[in-house]
């Protein structure tokens, strides 16, 4: 006999259809999966056996092959244990019901028969949905990351014996359904940005940088609050949105860092330690994984003490930053990510720390600053928007009683400026400044006489290369869109021109 069910592989964070074709004939026992399974499908021969036995079926003594189409497409992951499950006992007519055409499955089983979590069965609904599925069969504790998914009907299933039973129509299991709950989004955590003293031209830089998504790099003493205000900018960032929030669950799906918890609502906020590889900054790996830069898609990625981190290591970042995805090549297919990410970046300006510190000396020869400063290369500098020095703390400010600005009345400013953005750019498929490109920002950066000679003005004085011209343009659109200003103005783009301004002092 022969049957044929749907199930899901993925490439990235999208989700191919594959046939599961099973065929029983007499002759030798045996057990044959072709197709380029890889080794966690051909393992699953043995996980197949045992689950099938002890849900009560007794496993066909036959010829058994399983092929799975297209044969060129190669295939990876355990999510194809309930197909092949299911194949088998539809074929030798222990399911006998015929499995309509618009069902997919996907699980993984244990000996037991039971169907365990899989990582990234979200991006798999999400495709079979687009595919036009109407069903989709996934393991039960799945349910809650992909239950927000309209247009498809969600079965969660605990159990082979009840996917049998279900599939036989002798019970009858109800799609579940969940709504995008987005009340838990705000409570970020404990830290807020009223603990900051003083700084207000670093607060100020980083309002701008939250509100367009632009790169902010920090350098300063130690102790001036780097660190501390870099870890309270989640705290400012908007809320993510429905679309967004699917976006970056499908990356902690595929990265096996969901568990059986549902959507990821928060931006995320990531700082990975300096001694990170290449591999898990940016994604790749012998089973593909998601790195750093995409698991920090859509909020921030926070680089402290940037310098420390390898130049090889470093330098990796440059083609995510400009380009918003990462792509991975394999033997038989490249795979991409997506990877926008806010880079947060901070730095001493010299090995000792105090270079430029007024109240301490400076213990650092010329030639250890500039193989300090020479780790971070011009092209990566020149990819930062947002360049600030910060100053140290001033005791008046630590003891202060003013009421520093909260989190709360930060985020206000940000939201408003990122609904001014979302506004303008309804139309195209972009949703703050930052992502403006070529086209778009003569588009929507329009200047006027004053302004055009500032910038002439710095253009020259500064050495700017055309990415930084363009990257003050857009910083200067944030600028006016905090300010609620249609038209970007002259003291827009001397703010915007201020920010570009490091590179020449520390990286002659
Ligand atoms: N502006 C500030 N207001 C209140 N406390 C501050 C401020 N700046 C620093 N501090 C205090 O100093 C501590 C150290 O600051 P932080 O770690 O942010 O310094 P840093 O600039 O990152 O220094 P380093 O260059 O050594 O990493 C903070 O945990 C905080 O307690
Ligand atoms: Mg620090």
């Amino acid at each position: 006999m022969l049957s044929k069910v749907k199930t899901c592989v993925l490439y990235g964070l999208e989700g191919y259809v594959i046939d599961v074709e099973t065929d029983l004939t007499k002759g030798m026992p045996c057990f044959n999966i072709v197709g380029l399974p890889d080794t966690s499908i051909k393992e699953s021969k043995e996980r197949v056996k045992s689950a099938i036995k002890n849900s009560g079926v007794k496993f066909p003594i036959s010829h058994i092959t399983v092929n799975l189409a297209p044969a060129n497409l190669k295939k990876e992951g355990s999510q194809i244990d309930l197909p092949i499950a299911v194949g088998i006992l539809s074929a030798c007519n222990f399911i006998t019901e015929e499995i309509e055409d618009d069902i997919c499955l996907i699980g993984e089983l244990s000996l037991n028969g039971d169907i365990n979590y899989i990582e990234g069965a979200l991006p798999m609904v999400i495709s079979l949905r687009n595919r036009k599925f109407n069903k989709v069969i996934i393991p039960y504790d799945n349910k809650e990351e992909c239950g927000c998914i309209k247009g498809i009907d969600i079965i969660p299933i605990k159990k082979l014996e009840d996917v049998i039973d279900f599939l036989n129509k002798d019970i009858i299991i109800d799609p579940y359904n969940t709504e995008f709950d987005d009340t838990l989004i705000n409570e970020y955590s404990s830290m807020d940005f009223s603990e900051v003293k003083g700084q207000p031209a670093l607060k100020r830089a980083v309002e701008i940088a939250a509100a367009g998504a632009h790169n902010l790099l920090m350098i300063g003493p130690p102790g001036a609050g780097k660190t501390m205000i870099a870890r309270r900018i989640p705290t400012i960032l908007p809320d993510l949105t429905f679309e967004e929030a699917l976006e970056v669950t499908k990356i902690y799906s595929v990265s096996g860092q969901l568990k059986t918890k549902g959507l990821v609502k928060k931006r995320p906020f990531r700082a990975p330690h300096h001694t990170i590889s290449r591999v898990a900054l940016v994604g790749g790996g012998r089973i593909p994984r998601p790195g750093e830069v995409s698991l920090s898609h859509y909020g921030v990625l926070f680089l402290d003490e940037m310098p420390e981190f390898p130049k090889s290591v470093l330098e990796v970042l440059r083609q995510p930053m400009e380009d918003g995805i990462v792509s991975i090549a394999r033997a038989n297919a490249t795979l991409t990510y997506p990877s926008e990410f806010m880079l947060i970046a901070s730095m001493n300006p010299c090995p000792c720390g105090y270079l430029g510190d007024s109240r301490h000396e400076c213990t650092c020869s010329q030639s250890q600053i500039d193989k300090y400063l020479s780790k971070i290369s011009g092209p990566l500098l020149d990819r930062i928007d947002i360049q600030i020095e910060v100053t140290p703390v001033y005791y008046n400010d630590l003891n202060d009683n003013k009421v520093e600005e909260s989190s709360k009345q930060i985020k206000e400013k940000v939201q408003h400026a990122r609904k001014v953005q979302e506004e303008r750019f309804k139309d195209i498929n972009i949703f703050c400044n930052s992502q403006l490109t070529g086209k778009l920002i003569k588009e929507h950066c329009k200047i006027d006489k004053e302004s055009e000679k500032l910038l002439q003005t710095a253009f020259a004085n500064l050495g700017l290369s055309a990415r930084a011209y363009n990257k003050i343009l857009k910083v200067a659109r944030t600028i006016s869109d905090l300010e609620d200003s249609e038209d970007i103005k002259p003291n827009h783009i001397a703010e915007a021109i201020q920010y570009r301004s490091l590179d020449k002092k520390f990286w002659r």
